[in-house]
């Protein structure tokens, strides 16, 4: 049986995928769609709710996103959100007109009977960020919500299943935003809280088994979160006859190759083949200092290595990915801002398929095709897959070779793995680690004088890096206790050959980014 869904209608808003994870959060499995998608393709999908996203748009601009009234007449409920919320008042004989003062931030509001408020409190705190709102409603519409600034924050036609709410209840800033999403899921929509992570798995076992029946399945197998939850799902469904490739190109944290090895070759019974061609890439990276050149030679190199691996004995089968739901539609930030592009499936996925090994195979599966990271996780955890694995921090492709500066040889990035583990070691030690998101050693090809003992030095400078964000496309540099960073920065000077001095990057991004190359 088909999940119930509920439908995200993408108008451009920065927040779009947040709210798809807090529907499905409430146990509800739901879409990102574009707002441009025809009436009758979601009369189609029969959706047990709409929601109307965000967008940085005003409802009069002529190129702002616009929907047909026809969808209000579907039947089915509408929750409007922000510009969503401006936008059902609009179309439907409404006014939005401009705010006096802006709200931007925490605001106050109180609300009145509602069922989208049920259990809310009267007075409570949400995001807002606008400057125009709704100050006319449409006919048969009533306002449930005021603040101090903003007379309509919310509004409703019950008989209809219309709502609307000016702020942003999907964001954690608002109080009771979560109560207010499953009140409008289950109490307006009717949902039944069928989005269950042990359903999923069952159901993906199923139909993988079903789909894959007798045949081989080869995974490209990274270490990184997303594959190896892929590698336990389809390990699960179909054992032996999945073989994983793990390409072991050098780069790696320290001793992260036997890890991955270990992990995977004790926990599940699959076929598990290790490619180590650290002196390969070295080859190929020898004399070359300009990032871009670096980072292409590792990603082509590990193109061929691996799909040289898989041409050695593959005959057909399926070709699987760890592709995951936000892998497959495109940003909205990078798009032309505002125009509601968000949700178009990306036609790239993860992988190309090499020409002559595309006619071998029978397909290609991505089990974790619609999940996102935090459910990806929760599927990883129920499989068995260790926390440290399924709560590792993201690792870029090309590993290492984009924190060793100019050069990369054998022995810097010994320097670096050394470096590397004696920080994570601390770290995990200091109790400061469930507050970064990321954090590193770089190495940044730099000698400096030093003295030990009665010697002077001339030796590597170690930089680190920790930060802490919300979705990696800005960052700020974490704030680590003085005391930590005193215990690594004497530790490596100590511990690790060829280390005299130690800088911790205070950079934020924007400017910086969060890798040094
Ligand atoms: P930047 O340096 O762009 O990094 O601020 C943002 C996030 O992306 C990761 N990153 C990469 N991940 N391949 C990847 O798979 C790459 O080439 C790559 N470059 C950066 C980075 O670690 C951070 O989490």
């Amino acid at each position: 049986m088909a999940n119930q869904l509920c439908i995200v209608l993408d108008f451009g808003g920065q927040y779009n995928q947040l709210i798809a994870r807090r529907v499905r959060e409430c146990g509800v499995y739901c879409e990102i769609r574009n707002y441009q998608t025809p009436i009758d393709e979601i009369r189609q999908l029969d959706p047990a709710g709409i929601i109307f996203t965000g967008g940085p748009n005003s409802v009069y601009d002529e190129s702002s996103p616009h929907i047909s009234k026809e969808i209000f007449e579907l039947g089915i409920p509408i929750l409007g959100i922000c510009y969503g919320c401006q936008l059902m008042a609009y179309t439907l004989g409404g006014k939005v007109s401009s705010c006096e003062k802006s709200e931007y931030g925490k605001i106050d509001v109180s609300h009145s009977e509602s069922l989208l408020f049920s259990n809310v409190p009267e007075n409570s705190t949400v995001w807002m960020s606008h400057t125009d709102f709704v100050s006319e409603l449409p006919e048969g519409f009533k306002v449930t919500a005021k603040s101090q600034d903003c007379p309509c924050a919310a509004f409703e036609c019950p008989d209809k299943k219309l709502y609307a709410v000016q702020f942003h209840p999907e964001v954690t800033h608002s109080q009771f935003g979560k109560e207010i999403l499953h009140n409008f899921l289950y109490d307006v929509c009717g949902f039944t809280g069928d989005w269950v992570m042990d359903d999923f798995i069952d159901t993906t076992i199923a139909k993988l088994r079903d789909t894959i029946g007798t045949k081989k399945v080869i995974l490209g197998l990274s270490g990184g979160v997303d594959s190896s939850v892929a590698a336990g799902l389809l390990s699960r469904a179909v054992g032996k006859q999945l073989t994983c490739v793990f390409v072991d190109h050098g780069l790696m944290r320290k001793d992260e190759g036997d890890y991955v090895e270990e992990t995977f070759t004790s926990l599940f019974d699959t076929n598990f083949v290790r490619v180590n061609c650290k002196d390969k890439f070295l080859s190929k990276l020898k004399g070359v200092t300009d990032p871009e050149t670096k980072r292409k030679i590792i990603g082509e190199e590990f193109i061929n290595v691996f799909w040289d691996e898989v041409r050695k004995d593959t005959t057909g089968g399926f070709f699987a990915q760890g592709t995951i739901y936000p892998d497959r539609i495109e940003s909205g930030k990078g798009n032309e801002a505002g125009k509601g592009s968000t949700a178009v499936i990306k036609t790239h996925h993860n992988t190309v398929i090499p020409e002559d090994m595309k006619k071998l195979f029978d397909g290609i599966i991505e089990p974790l095709g619609d999940l996102f990271k935090d459910e990806v996780r929760a599927v990883g955890e129920k499989l068995g897959i260790p926390h440290d694995l399924v709560w590792r921090q993201p690792f870029p492709g090309p590993g290492l070779g984009v924190r060793i500066i100019g050069e990369i040889t054998e022995e810097k990035i010994e320097i670096l793995q050394e470096a590397d583990a004696v920080f994570r070691d601390e770290i995990r030690k200091s109790g400061v680690e469930n507050e970064l998101k990321q954090f590193f050693a770089v190495l940044p090809d730099v000698h400096t004088v030093g003295v030990m003992g009665d010697h002077r030095t001339y030796d590597h400078l170690i930089a680190l890096r920790a930060i802490t964000t919300d979705d990696f496309m800005t960052a700020d540099w974490a704030r680590i206790p003085f005391d930590v960073l005193a215990k690594v920065s004497n530790r490596l000077c100590n511990e690790v050959d060829h280390v005299n001095r130690v800088v911790y990057d205070i950079t934020s991004k924007p400017p910086g980014t969060v890798e040094w190359e």
